[in-house]
Parts: structure tokens; sequence; C-alpha cells
């Protein structure tokens, strides 16, 4: 079966079964109202769920949804997974055996002798007669939640749509099944009351046609029977999976990871599989399901023995514009040994996971902006290293948290200085106007700082600042979880540079011209300078800025984007 017929067919079930529980959760919290309300809305339900293509789509969901997990469960190599999928599959596993009763106690009564599964019966049932099943049913419409979201939010989140509906589908996804107990119990307690009535259960059976003994009895030995087969299914799987691994066994491959670990796997184990069993940190936002890129690798040696990517592989490949020897590794099945790289940090999240492959570098127009203390250097040699840490600490989270409410990212804290990028998503104009901002709260941040820590500082912090814009490459560099987003090239080199010079002119900013331009802001009123800078023939106009409250108040906006 191809991997894309797979993931359809999980996803078209996914979709059945959730719209299935929300409108019979939904159902259930009419109780609140009314048992008559939550009955009214039952026959809206079955008008949906028992007209033909409602049952067809329901019962082809169960089946399609229940077939392709145990197909997955046996094709899976490894069953080392992230905790929240081995959550999902746990509960998935757990589900027919927790919902089979209930199930043959509604929808197959009603089918087989015609009973009607009423809310008044099925309630008096659950509430009345057997608590405790009533309780396990509630556990279990709890679980089949559980499980309904985990699989929502790790399919849908890399969806453009997904970060701002969040927090509404969180609310939903609380409240929803909170509401439905809710009414479960509100009818539970108006059914136990109308069971007082002298002769109401009598007729509530007679009315229902509730199955016989005989009936029940062989209602009972219906859901034995579905429970003994989902059983062997289970085990039967389990067994394949025993059988084919002592085969694969036979045949395996080494793969080589850039620390110089070696993991022997059988063939057919994905590289992810390789990762998972040998303990290799290895980023995997959608638990391997070819969705999400983050596992991806390059293939450094071997890749021409690989079997070609698949389509959908291509497809999510071309997507984050990766080089033509990076491969996914969740969907890659070496088949001789390979030498692999991860690309992307373990603890990437899933915000980030379909942006472009910018590892490779891209240049950018962008404006870097460098900080830095002046004098700390000589106040931190009379002050215990403890003091020293604190107070650069505090620092630090002053000027990150500048640079982030302007819209820039903090790049590199080394030392006292701090290096941050502006213009990375929003281009080279919003970007300078952001830099220019950031200078502003950073400086008035460190004032009210120094005015904080008064006590601890024999003089109040100063910092210097350097902005230039222009061509950078931008990328993420470095290994394992120093693994980061930079900038490299003349327009790094340059705006360190400004920073530096601000000692020598005695100012708070001095700022290249090119960042006016960009930013569409007169810096005329500063004085102005041609600076020479090492290994650069072309000197780089810049203005003095001595304190950057001077600057027009029009840059002080927080967060720019355009
Ligand atoms: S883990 Fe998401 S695509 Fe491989």
């Amino acid at each position: 079966m191809s991997e894309r017929l797979v993931r359809r067919l999980r996803l078209g079930a996914a979709f059945v079964l959730l719209a299935y529980l929300i409108l019979h959760f939904t159902n259930h919290a009419l109780g609140l109202i009314s048992l008559d309300a939550m009955e009214a809305g039952r026959l809206w339900f079955l008008r949906l769920w028992r007209s033909r293509v409602g049952t067809l789509a329901l019962y082809g969901a169960i089946t399609v949804h229940g077939v392709l997990a145990l197909w997955l469960l046996y094709r899976r190599r490894t069953l080392r997974m992230p905790a929240w999928e081995a959550t999902q599959y746990a509960l998935g596993l757990v589900l027919p055996a927790l919902l089979t009763a209930h199930v043959v106690s509604t929808q197959i009564a009603w089918w087989r002798v015609g009973a009607d599964d009423r809310y008044a019966r099925i309630v008096f049932g659950l509430w009345v007669l057997t608590p405790a099943r009533g309780v396990w049913q509630s556990v279990a419409l709890i679980l089949a939640w559980t499980h309904a979201c985990i699989g929502f939010h790790y399919g849908a989140r890399f969806r453009p749509w997904y970060p701002r509906l969040a927090a509404v589908l969180f609310t939903v996804a609380v409240l929803l099944p909170v509401l439905a107990l809710l009414g479960f119990a509100e009818a539970g307690r108006e059914v136990a009351a109308l069971a007082r009535t002298p002769g109401w259960m009598e007729e509530l059976l007679r009315a229902t046609r509730a199955p016989g003994p005989v009936e029940a009895a062989a209602l009972i030995r219906m859901r034995d029977g579905f429970l003994t087969l989902y059983l062997l299914a289970l085990v039967g799987v389990l067994v394949a999976r025993g059988v084919r691994h002592g085969l694969e066994r036979r045949r395996a491959i080494r793969i080589t990871y850039p620390s110089g670990q070696v993991v022997t796997v059988p063939i057919g184990f994905s590289v992810l599989d390789a990762s998972r069993l040998g303990g290799v940190p290895h980023a995997s936002v959608c638990g391997g399901r070819g969705r999400c890129s983050t596992c991806r690798v390059r293939v450094v040696r071997g890749l021409a023995d690989l079997p070609a990517p698949d389509a959908a592989e291509q497809r999510l490949l071309a997507r984050v514009a990766a080089a033509p020897d990076v491969r996914l590794a969740c969907q890659t099945r070496p088949i001789r040994d390979v030498a692999v790289a991860p690309l992307l940090a373990p603890s990437i999240v899933a915000g980030q996971a379909l942006t472009a492959d910018i590892r490779q570098g891209r240049e950018r127009e962008i404006a870097v902006l460098f900080a830095d203390v002046r004098g700390f250097t000589r106040m931190a040699e009379n002050k215990l290293p403890y003091d020293v840490v604190f107070v650069l600490n505090r620092y630090f989270e002053t000027v990150g948290m500048a640079v982030t409410s302007a819209g820039g990212i903090t790049n590199q804290f080394a030392g006292d200085g701090v290096m941050a990028l502006f213009g990375i998503d929003y281009g080279p104009a919003a970007g300078c106007r952001q830099a220019l901002a950031a200078s502003r709260a950073m400086v008035e941040g460190v004032a009210a700082l120094s005015a904080e820590l008064a006590g601890e500082l024999p003089v109040p912090l100063r910092i210097g600042i350097g902005i230039h814009a222009g061509p950078a490459v931008v990328g993420r560099m470095g290994w394992g979880p120093s693994f980061y987003l930079t900038a490299v090239g003349d327009t790094v080199h340059v705006a360190a540079r400004l920073e530096q010079v601000t000692k020598d002119y005695g100012c708070e900013l001095v700022v290249s011209e090119a960042v006016g331009r960009y930013a569409g802001v007169d810096l005329s009123a500063f004085r102005r300078d041609d600076l020479a800078v090492r290994n650069r023939t072309a000197r780089v106009a810049v203005r003095i800025v001595e304190r950057v409250a001077e600057l027009p108040a029009t840059i002080r906006a927080a967060n720019i984007r355009s």
C-alpha cells in the first residue's frame, strides 16, 4: 500500500471519527438542559449517523482506522518513540476494548433486536443499574477524546492557520468533554428521580424493547467474540513483527552519525528508526509521519545507494528548499551502509518545522546590531563571580527583551556583548526601524536596570551600540544543542566595528547611513563621519548619536513589521 494512500485513508477516517465524537459529546451536553433536550438532539444525531451514508462513513472509518493502526504497528521497526506518540498509540490500542460493550448495547442491540437506545434507557443502565459501568464509560469517553485531540494536534500543527486558532481549539478541547460529562451526570440525576416513580422502569423497558435474557446473552457473546478477535489480531501483529525482526536481523546495515556512533539495524529500518534505536538525538516533530521535514539529514556517504525518494518526500524536500543530498530520515530506508548528519537541532519546535532549509545559507538584506557594556571588565574585577553572573544575566534579560519586543532575534551573548539580527522575516526596511527602536529600548532598559541595581554597581551601566544594514549570509550554524540562526559577512563585520567606535566617539550609538536610508528615517541632525574599517577598502558613512533618546520619536514603536 502506498504511503500516500495510507496517509489519506487515515486522515479521512480520523476526520469522520472526530466529527462523530464532537456531535456525540455535544448531544450529551444537552443533558445540562434536560433529558428531553438530549433526546431531541439524539434524533438529529441519528438522522445523520443512521442514514445509509452516515452508517457507511462511520463504520467504514472505524474499520479503516483500526486496520491501519494494526498495519502501522506491524510496519514500525522500533517501538521507541516520543511520549506523545506512545500515549497516542496506547490509547488507540485500548479504546476498542473499552468501547465495545457500549457499541454492542446501543448500536448492535438496535440492529439485531430492534432495541431503542434512547438516552433514558442507556443513562438508566449506566447511572442507576450499573454505576461502575457508567464510570468506565466516562473514562472511555475521556480517553477517546484525548486520543482524538493528540492526533488532531500533531496532524494539524504545521498548518498555517493552526497557531491562530490554537487557543480557541484548546478551549473547545477542554470544555467539550467536561460539558458532555456534566450533561450525562445531570441526565443521570433526572433519570434516577424518574425511576422512583412506580412503573416507570417497567414502562421504559417495554417501550424501548430492551433485550430480554436470551437476546442479552447473544449480545454478550457477540461482544466477547469481537474482543477475542481484536486480541487475536493484536497478538498476530506482534508475533508477525517478531518473525520479521528475526528474518531481517540477518541482513543488517550500518548507519554512521557525525559523532562517530554507528547504529546497526536490519534492512527495512528507516534512518529515524535507527536514530531512535541507537539513542541518537534526532528531531522528529511529526513523529515520523513525513509531514514536518524536521528529521531531514544530509547524506554524507552512500547517497547513490539509497532508494529514490517517493513523490511525497520529494514534495516536502522541495518545500524546504533542501539540497540534493538531503533526505527525510523517517522516509529513507537504506539498503546499504550510509553516513548521515541530522540537520536540525533535536529541540526544534513545530513552528519552525516547515521553514526553508536556511542552514544551507541564504543571502538576505538584514540589519545587524551589536551592543556592549562600557567598562564592564574593570567593574567585574572587584566583584564576586556570583555577582558578575547575576548582573550580566539581568543585563542580558533587559537587552534581550528590548530586541525581541522590537521584532529582532538575539543571536549571540558573548562576554558582556550582544549581537542581534533584524529584518529576517520582514525585510531590511522594517529590520532597520526595528533595530533603531531596539537601541532606544535597550538604553532605556539599561538605565532602569542601573537604577534598580544602584547598590550593587559602582557606576551606572552604560552601553555602546553599533547598527549596520546590508547583505549577509543567514543560516543555522553550529553543532548539536549549540545550533542557532546567525549571520556572517561584511555587514556583520561592519556592525561590530561601529559598536567598538562608540568608545572613541563617547556616544551611545553609531549607525551607518545605510540604516537611515533603509528605515526612511532622517538622521541628518546627527554628526556625520566616514569611517575606515579594517579589511575594507570603502569607508562607511556613519551618524554619531550621542544620546539614543535624541532619535526621532517615530521609531519608538515595538515589533515593527513593515
Ligand atoms: S519526522 Fe516529520 S517528516 Fe520525518
